[in-house]
Order: C-alpha cells, then structure tokens, then sequence
C-alpha cells in the first residue's frame, strides 16, 4: 500500500512537476505591510504573480520552488533588523538563500549592513536612498530599483539649464541625505556652481525654531535652494518659515528642489502639525510652486498604456501583465484584512522584475554548478562562513544578479555596479499638497562618477502647465525686493507716501 502511494507520488513527480516534489529554496521577503510610515502592501501579491510566472517557464529552476517567508517591517530600521534576526534564529531548520526587500531604505540599511554576514544576498524593490548603495559597507546588496542618486545629476543639469550660479543645500542629518549631498557638492563644483551647506536636525539637540532663524540668516540672498529631507522635516521648516516670516525663502519667491518622492496629502500629518502649531493649509500654501525629482520610469509604461509591445521575459507583453496584476490585486484585496488606499503602485513593477532577477541569479548558480537541493538544506547560522562576506555561493548569486539583462515589466533590467540602470527622472510640482507631473530628465547617465560632459548630456524638459513655479522669473539673481528687510522699506516707504 505504502509504496504504491510512494510511486505514485513519484509518478506525478516526474510526469506533472507538482509542486511537492520541489525542492523549497527559502527566501525570506520584508516588505512594509502596514504601519505609520510608508505602505507597500501589494508585495506579496506581486511576488506570487512573479512567481507563478516563473513556475510556467521550463528553463528555470526547474526541479525547485521558491518560497518566500514575509515579516512585515514597518518601514522602521529597527523592526526590519528584529524581523531578520527572529527569522534567522527561530527557523533553525530553514535556510534562506536570499533576502528580498526591506521596502524603505532605512529598514534596507539595516538589514544590507548584516546580511551579508550570514552569507545572504540582499535585493530591495523600493530603495532608492543612497544609502545602502555603497559595496564596501554592503558588499551583497543589490537595488532592484533605480537609486535617488540619479536625481543629483538631473537635478545639477536642472540648474545649469536655467543659468542658475548660486544655489544653496539644506540637508536634513541624516546619512541619506548627507551621503547624496557629497555627490551633488561634487557635481556643482564640476558645473562651477557656488553652493552653501545647511543643515537643519530633528534630533532634539537645537529645537528648530532657533535652527530655522539661523538657515533664514544664514541663506538671506540665497533664491535656489536643493531641498534634501524627508517630509517631516519639510512640515515643520515651511511652519516656522511661514511663521517666522522667513517668507522670501518660500517657493513663491525661492526655488526648491526637492527629492520627488513625497506622498500626496504629505503636509497633512496632524501629529507634525500639532507640534510646530501650523495648518495643513499653511503648509500646502507654503510649498505651492516647489519642485520634486522622481527617479521612476514611466508609470505609463508600466500599465501598459504606451502601446509597448515588447514581450517580457514572462511571455507577456507590460500590458497583459498589468491586466493579469490587477485581476489577481482586486481578488486579493477582497480578501484581505488590510483596507488599502490605491490599486496599483509603481513598486510593484520593481518587485515583478526582482523576483526574476533572483530566480534567474538562482539558476545561473546552478548552471556554475552550485547544488542548490544541498545547499538549501545546510543552515544559515552553523553553515555559512558567519561573518563573512565570501560565501562562495552568495558571490555566485551577488554576481549572478548583476549580470542579468533582460526585458521585464520596468523595461530592460540591467545593473550596474550594485545598481538597477534607469535613464529617466521626472519632474514634479508641489500644488496644493500633491506632487504633479511638469516633464522630464532624460538621458542621465549610468554611473555614478559623473562628468561635465555626461551631466550636459541629459536633457531636462518642462511642460507649460505650471501652477504656482513661474519658470520665467526664477532666477538667483539676489533681488532686494524680496528680502523681507526690503519688504518691510517698502511697506515704510509707502505708508510715508500715501500719509505725505
Ligand atoms: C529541526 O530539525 C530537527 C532534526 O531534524 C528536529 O528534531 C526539530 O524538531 C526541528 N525543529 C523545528 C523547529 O522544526
Ligand atoms: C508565449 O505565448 C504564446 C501565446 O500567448 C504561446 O503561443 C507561446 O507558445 C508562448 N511561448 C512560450 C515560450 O511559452
Ligand atoms: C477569500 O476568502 C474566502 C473566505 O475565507 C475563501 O473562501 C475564498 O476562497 C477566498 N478567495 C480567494 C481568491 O482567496
Ligand atoms: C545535489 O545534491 C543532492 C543531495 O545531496 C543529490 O541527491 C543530488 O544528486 C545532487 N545533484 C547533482 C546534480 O549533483
Ligand atoms: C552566470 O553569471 C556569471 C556572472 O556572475 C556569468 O559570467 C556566467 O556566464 C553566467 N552563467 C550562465 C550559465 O549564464
């Protein structure tokens, strides 16, 4: 009896390729489900369409099933490092191969800066921080996903373009921001740009009010500003510009560029508000007219409204894909205990076209004749070379990663370096609240170590459907008009007038 079962089962494992016959190759995927930062809660369903796809193609890992373990990170650092130490230490029988995720760069980070050391690679769908991106510090990362780093150089194009000779920075204090500001300091010196350095803390140290006078003083003739900070930061700085009457510094008379990935409604965080004391209104008005630069590519493209039909690696073309996604969010969403606020997010593209690359990176490990059934069963913890990046497995797949080319749902995925090439940046405008497309940086380069001639290379383009940034009088040129001493001359010189 038994053994008629065993052949049986061993039948339809040879004939149909059910999946219990598989080999598990374990990975464990962080993803922001759910909690107060950012939310990309369609990961998992995203990853199971990949997944599937992958299942369907007979040249890739064939005799083995991926799986993947979900922890929910909460956008936060330090869950995202206790769901990868939880994960490691209480599955002792299981082995993770890879690491997928962890969604926001700070939980990236954190998790990119000790895996490695459990001999993992690490691939992140919606990292776009600089940091991690660095293979000293992350020696197995690989972003999935184009980086913020390619907003410097359309944003120092940006400036060069518009004649601009004087900028200034003001860097929230956080690595993030600090580490793209290096690149950017190097790129305006290339273009000969002057440029001051602000910084401006949440940490407590200075309360900000005093920091903002200080930035106001400090910055009093500046008219470009290159804004690097996270939406708090910028709550609570247009509150005190706009109650302190700092006003010239505001978007209506200052320029600010901005990274472009703020949330819609982004000024509307009641606990922020409460502390600084402003409206969401206030904020709203205050930052009509900034400028936001979005590292993506084309969200049209990736819902298949550009009539691409290109045919992706899954035999589909985007628009079949976006067609199949949507159907399977919708049924999935119906079931779900989380009420979501969007149907589709551009990540998602990122996340499709990560999976391929893992799996692909999977296959070519084993067509370098890695044993991956072996593999798989040894542990992460007892096995692997802890505390060593030379896993030689791991180097296989690291490399393996970076070497795929092919076309996905996000167009060609190439990288270089540990990076996903992008040629494109886009151009937002802060109205009321919302970031709203205005046109295009096209062409940046591949590569990080930019030169004069490679930044002249990429063409910045805008629309004519400015709502509050007026193109034509943005200028740095220091008129005394808008500073607030002039103003207040003015306001005394009129008065004397009409009371003459
Ligand atoms: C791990 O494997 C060992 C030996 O196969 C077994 O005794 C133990 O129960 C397993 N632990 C878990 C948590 O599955
Ligand atoms: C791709 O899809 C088409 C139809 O959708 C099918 O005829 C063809 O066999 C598929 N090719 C592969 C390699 O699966
Ligand atoms: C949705 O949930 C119901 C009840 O738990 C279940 O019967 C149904 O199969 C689920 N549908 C899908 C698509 O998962
Ligand atoms: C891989 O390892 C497994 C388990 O040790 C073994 O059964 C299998 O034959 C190996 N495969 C190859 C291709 O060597
Ligand atoms: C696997 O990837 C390496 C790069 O790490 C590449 O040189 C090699 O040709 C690939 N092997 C196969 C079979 O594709």
């Amino acid at each position: 009896m038994k053994i008629q079962i065993i052949s049986v089962v061993l039948l339809l494992c040879i004939y149909m390729q059910v999946a219990i016959c598989k080999q598990r190759l374990d990975v464990l995927g962080l993803y922001p489900r759910s909690g107060d930062g950012w939310t990309e809660p369609f990961v998992k369903y995203t990853a199971e369409l990949a997944l599937k796809h992958i299942s369907e193609n007979t040249n890739l890992l064939n005799d083995y099933q991926i799986v993947i373990d979900w922890k929910n990170t909460q956008c936060d650092g330090g869950i995202a490092l206790k769901q990868f130490i939880d994960a490691l230490g209480k599955n002792q029988n299981q082995t993770y191969l890879v690491v997928f995720g962890a969604g926001c760069s700070v939980a990236t980070s954190q998790v990119a800066v000790i895996s490695y050391r459990y001999g993992l690679v690490q691939i992140a769908f919606a990292s776009t921080a600089p940091n991690p991106g660095n293979n000293v510090l992350y020696p197995r990362f690989v972003r999935g996903v184009p980086s913020d780093l390619k907003a410097v150089p359309a944003r120092a194009r940006f400036i060069q373009q518009n004649n601009w000779k004087r900028v200034a920075i003001i860097n929230e204090q956080d690595p993030i921001f600090v580490s793209s500001s290096h690149y950017m300091e190097n790129v305006l010196d290339l273009l000969n740009v002057d440029y001051k350095v602000e910084d401006i803390t949440l940490d407590g140290t200075v309360p900000l009010e005093q920091q903002v006078s200080i930035l106001a003083n400090n910055l009093r003739g500046y008219r470009i500003i290159i804004a690097n900070m996270y939406e708090d930061a910028a709550i609570k700085l247009f509150c005190y510009l706009y109650k302190q009457k700092e006003k010239y510094l505001l978007p209506n008379i200052a320029t600010w560029l901005f990274l472009g990935w703020f949330t819609d409604q982004w000024h509307d965080k009641q606990g922020v508000l409460v502390e600084v004391g402003c409206t969401a209104e206030q904020i709203a008005t205050a930052s009509n007219g900034a400028l936001g630069f979005l590292v993506v590519h084309s969200k049209k493209h990736f819902m298949g409204q550009t009539n691409n039909n290109q045919v992706t690696i899954a035999n589909r073309t985007t628009a079949e894909l976006y067609q199949e996604y949507k159907e399977l969010i919708l049924e999935r969403i119906n079931n779900d205990t989380v009420r979501f606020d969007r149907e589709f997010d551009v990540h998602d593209a990122y996340v499709y076209d990560s999976i391929w690359t893992l799996a692909l990176a999977m296959q070519n490990a084993s067509d370098e004749g890695f044993n991956l059934t072996e593999i798989s069963q040894k542990q992460n913890l007892e096995d692997t070379n802890i505390f060593s990046k030379n896993s030689e497995f791991s180097s296989a797949v690291y490399n393996g990663m970076l070497y795929q080319n092919f076309i996905g749902w996000t167009g060609n995925v190439r990288f270089s370096g540990y990076e996903r090439l992008n040629p494109q940046v886009q151009i937002l405008e802060f109205v009321d609240g919302n970031l709203v497309y205005r046109g295009d940086c096209e062409n940046i380069p591949y590569f990080d170590d930019f030169t004069e001639d490679s930044i002249n290379s990429i063409m910045c383009s805008l629309d004519e459907t400015f709502t509050y940034w007026n193109k034509e009088t943005a200028t740095d040129e220091i008129n005394n008009m808008y500073t607030s001493e002039a103003i207040v001359a003015l306001g005394v010189l009129l008065s004397l007038c009409i009371f003459a």
